[in-house]
């Protein structure tokens, strides 16, 4: 039986495929299309993706997207009648309906084929039960606590309930227009990060300030005794002007959502180009408190009343590590999992892993413990990248590549890591990796200015080899996706100043041996080194989607001011530094 997962006309457009039991592929259509957070139909993940297991369009049984229009009906009837007509929301709604009944038509027509072509049954999934899915599935427990967070999906923010075997059930939810994701847009935007997905600056802004707004901010959200919350909707627009958002193709954007009211609290907005000042850091410290309150409040309601002790988590806030690395000590929740693609693109896996178990029934077997999912490219395909570019190089087995290229990072260089299959979810764990020293405190400044092009308080996060974990970090058990922050340890912190953000923390990798041994053995040949098992990793790319193909990392390399690559088996000096220190 094969299932293929949609993620389409949302952003983060994104394909998983099942072939039986097996995950064959989950990739987002950003890597093929070069746009981020890329939204419209991922026409080139499914091609690739089939093409990957070796099957034609014709072999798909069931195709699932994480969208489902007739959910919360109701609902959205009485918001709209509550409204008044307006004529843009339901020229919006309709066409958005439209698209999602062409699911078989845009498929064929993706893959060059009749319609006649796609036998496969077309399920609609409702987008939260898609993020529950997506985690507890491939969970590695029997039962758990579910919590789906995110701005908005299919009228609803955020959805809570239980998973146990194959079936989930829902106990509860906060729909439209109450969101704990849009007021993290709003504060956002008023701080002058715009784009789609900026939240996550955010996040690393906050731990520059104080949380002295949190009082005032309180009056955005009340919490109810249940742990649900409503917002105070006089700060915000998105409910009541409508907010302009693109979906259908490029990368998504979304127009403000915050009202008027916001800038008389707070004063006027920070424009993206002015500097930021000690308020802008306390409000996103406040921001972040307020996240932290609210979501770990309903997280210790639904515990009280499921009395599980393990709780899978998903949705665009389930990427707030911060408030993640907080849950074990702050809940009585004492496992936590999370899916590596935890936002939107999550959703195709998880409405394929909806149709396997909650629909056809069929048992779990598979447990997601690496994010590997994507495509490789042979040693061949490596040469001809950068025989292309008359690069020179040295071809190396893994053991000899390892050595060399954790001596090129011990001597200060900064390595260009690409090996294998790249990765599902945002953060590059391994794979399509730039590594460098993290005992060099300038190491982050450098990094933000001459190869990501970035803002200059962003942190970068550490991969540490897994057994060495605890001797380095404050923390309960492996972190394998970069999912949660935790304390370095006090007495460790000095050593490791790039990788040690303001407030002591990092979001850190704990690496297997068995799920990745390369990346594994480089971390191990640092060590062997410098006595140190960490490295900095940040994505392979700059300012654009992380490298898929060999030719654009071997593009990425030469452009930037990186110093080595290790293209598969292939080690390149660009420039060489030697540590004099
Ligand atoms: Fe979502």
């Amino acid at each position: 039986m094969n299932i293929l997962g949609l993620n389409a006309y949302h952003g983060d457009a994104s394909a998983a495929l099942f072939t039986g039991d097996r995950l064959a592929c989950a990739m987002e259509e950003e890597r093929f299309s070069r746009l981020k957070h890329q939204a419209g139909f991922p026409s080139l993940s499914v091609a690739h993706a089939l093409d990957y297991a070796g099957l034609a369009g014709a072999d798909v049984d069931h195709v699932a997207i994480s969208r489902d229009p007739s959910a919360h009906l109701h609902r959205k009837l009485m918001f709209a009648l509550s409204q008044g007509p307006r004529l843009s929301a339901v020229r919006d709604r309709l066409s958005n309906v439209s698209r999602l009944r062409d699911v078989k038509t845009t498929l064929a027509e993706s893959l060059g084929l009749p319609e006649s072509a796609i036998r496969a049954q077309v399920h609609r999934v409702e987008h939260h039960r898609a993020h529950m899915a997506s985690s507890f599935f491939v969970s590695p427990f029997e039962r758990a606590a579910l919590l789906s967070i995110d701005g908005f999906g299919d009228f609803v923010s955020t959805m809570w309930g239980r998973g146990c075997g194959n079936k989930i059930e829902i106990d509860g939810w906060v729909e439209f227009p109450h969101s704990m994701g849009i007021l993290y847009t709003a504060i956002t935007q008023y701080l002058g990060f715009p784009k789609y997905g900026d939240e996550f600056k955010v996040m690393g802004l906050a731990p520059y300030g104080e949380p002295e707004f949190l009082d005032r901010l309180r009056k955005f959200v009340r919490v109810k005794p249940n742990g649900s919350f409503e917002l105070d909707l006089s700060y915000f627009v998105h409910h009541s002007e409508g907010v302009n958002m693109t979906w259908d193709s490029g990368a998504p954007t979304i127009g403000d959502v915050f009202s008027p009211k916001l800038e008389r609290e707070f004063g006027p907005r920070r424009r993206s180009h002015e500097p930021l000042q000690p308020h802008h850091h306390n409000l996103a410290a406040s921001l972040q408190a307020l996240l932290e309150e609210v979501v770990l409040g309903l997280l210790r309601t639904v515990a009280e009343k499921t009395g599980l002790k393990d709780l899978c988590l998903a949705g665009g806030c389930a990427l707030n590590c911060t408030m993640n690395g907080k849950i074990l000590a702050e809940t009585p929740f004492e496992r936590v999992y999370i899916q590596p693609a935890a936002y939107d693109a999550g959703t195709s896996l998880g409405a394929a892993l909806y149709v396997k178990h909650q629909i056809l029934g069929e048992k779990r077997e598979f447990v997601m413990d690496h994010t590997y999912w994507g495509l490789d490219y042979s040693r061949e395909a490596c040469r001809a990248a950068l025989d292309a570019k008359s690069l020179s190089y040295r071809e190396l087995d893994d053991a000899a590549l390892a050595d060399a290229a954790a001596n090129l990072v011990a001597d200060g260089n900064i390595l260009g890591w690409y090996q294998g299959r790249f990765e599902w979810g945002p953060r590059a764990l391994g794979n399509r990796s730039i590594v460098c020293d993290p005992r060099t405190a300038s190491m982050k400044d450098h990094l933000n200015s001459r190869i990501k092009h970035r803002e200059s308080f962003r942190p970068f996060a550490p991969s540490v080899l897994e057994e060495r974990a605890s001797d380095w970090f404050e923390m309960g058990g492996s972190s394998p996706f970069m999912l949660m922050t935790c304390q370095v340890k006090r007495d460790q912190q000095s050593r490791v100043p790039a990788i040690t953000h303001v407030d002591g923390t990092a979001r850190q990798q704990t690496v297997s041996r068995s799920t990745n041994p390369k990346y594994w053995n480089l971390i191990h040949a640092f060590e062997k080194q410098t006595g140190v098992p960490v490295v900095l990793n940040t994505s392979f790319n700059e300012n654009e989607p992380v490298v898929n193909t060999p030719e654009e990392g071997v593009a990425c390399f030469l452009r930037n001011d990186m110093d080595v690559l290790a293209l598969g088996p292939f080690l390149v000096e660009k420039h060489r530094s030697t540590r004099t220190d």
